[in-house]
């Protein structure tokens, strides 16, 4: 609705310049002689009446009509108790997507199932972000110390691109997240395997432990780890984009990552890890690349 509502306008204001334009040429050319006295005093009045009232207070309606149940569709209203809640946390430079019925969070990951109210609750740990996917429509602004909300809906299954629309800082035109739209039974398959505790094999037990000693305080692998204040990695290795939207995992793995990254988060309160061991830190990346579930 707000994508037609916008080519709307678009259209309506295109129409409304080129007639302005052939006028102007018109008068440019017609000679003053032309009218008579009757016209001269008639014509000012109707462009007064016509295109000084009539025609904004047309558009106006118009745009009233269209635009409040647009706005409306948006909002998070009681009514709407079969909307899925998923709370939003922004903070330099990332995303938290935490699902409280299900109990599982994300980073810089967004799942929805398809053709279902998204009700989104949203806030900032530091400075003010905002949460958009222009592809779903409708924005809001993400403020310390405030619960902001909006209601989405995804019609078909698909990828999209989530983006910070508010300038937050050096890091913030790579304050990107990933919508994944599943369809139902995907979206509720997801949902199990991320409820369940990640298994250890064999051959990763010493990372998982290093992991457990030297990040588990900050970062959460379900049955791992219960940190906070930093990303969620239980399926770090399924992640496209490492560090929000800085780099994709085909071109740069997570060991290298853990190496490159310091200089990147300047600024945030992130440490640059550089405390682990460098075989900790290969055991470690090496263990994370398998996080897939
Ligand atoms: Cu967060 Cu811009």
């Amino acid at each position: 609705m707000i994508a037609w509502l916008w080519w709307g306008m678009f259209g309506f204001f295109a129409l409304v310049l080129v007639g302005v334009i052939s006028l102007w040429l018109y008068a440019m050319q017609r000679s003053p002689d032309a009218e008579n006295a009757s016209q001269k005093s008639r014509l000012p009045n109707r462009w007064i009446l016509g295109g000084g009232i009539i025609l904004p207070l047309a558009s106006v309606t118009v745009l009233l009509a269209v635009g409040i149940p647009a706005g409306q569709r948006v909002l998070t209203l009681p009514s709407t108790t079969e909307a899925l809640r998923i709370e939003v946390k922004a903070q330099r430079w990332w995303w938290e997507f935490h699902y409280p019925q299900a109990g599982i969070t994300t980073a810089n990951q967004l799942y929805l199932p398809a053709s279902v109210p998204i009700e989104i609750h949203g806030t900032s740990e530091d400075v003010i972000h905002s949460f958009w996917v222009p592809s779903l429509g409708g924005k809001i602004d993400l403020i310390p110390g405030r619960v902001n909300s909006i209601r989405l809906q995804a019609d078909q299954p698909g990828i999209m691109r989530g983006q910070c629309a508010e300038f937050c800082g050096s890091g913030h035109a790579h304050m990107i997240f990933r919508v994944h739209v599943l369809s139902q039974a995907d979206f509720d398959n997801w949902q199990q395997r991320r409820q369940q505790a990640v298994t250890v094999p064999a051959e990763h037990q010493p990372a998982a432990e290093a992991f457990r000693q030297h990040c588990g305080d900050c970062h959460t692998i379900t049955g791992i780890s219960n940190g906070s204040g930093a990303p969620d990695l239980s399926n770090i290795g399924a992640r496209r984009l490492l560090g929000s939207g800085r780099r994709r995992g085909e071109d740069i793995g997570i060991a290298e990552w853990l190496q490159t990254h310091p200089t990147s988060v300047q600024g945030t309160d992130t440490p640059p890890h550089q405390q682990l061991a460098p075989e900790h830190h290969d055991a470690i990346a090496a263990w994370l690349e398998t996080l897939v579930q």
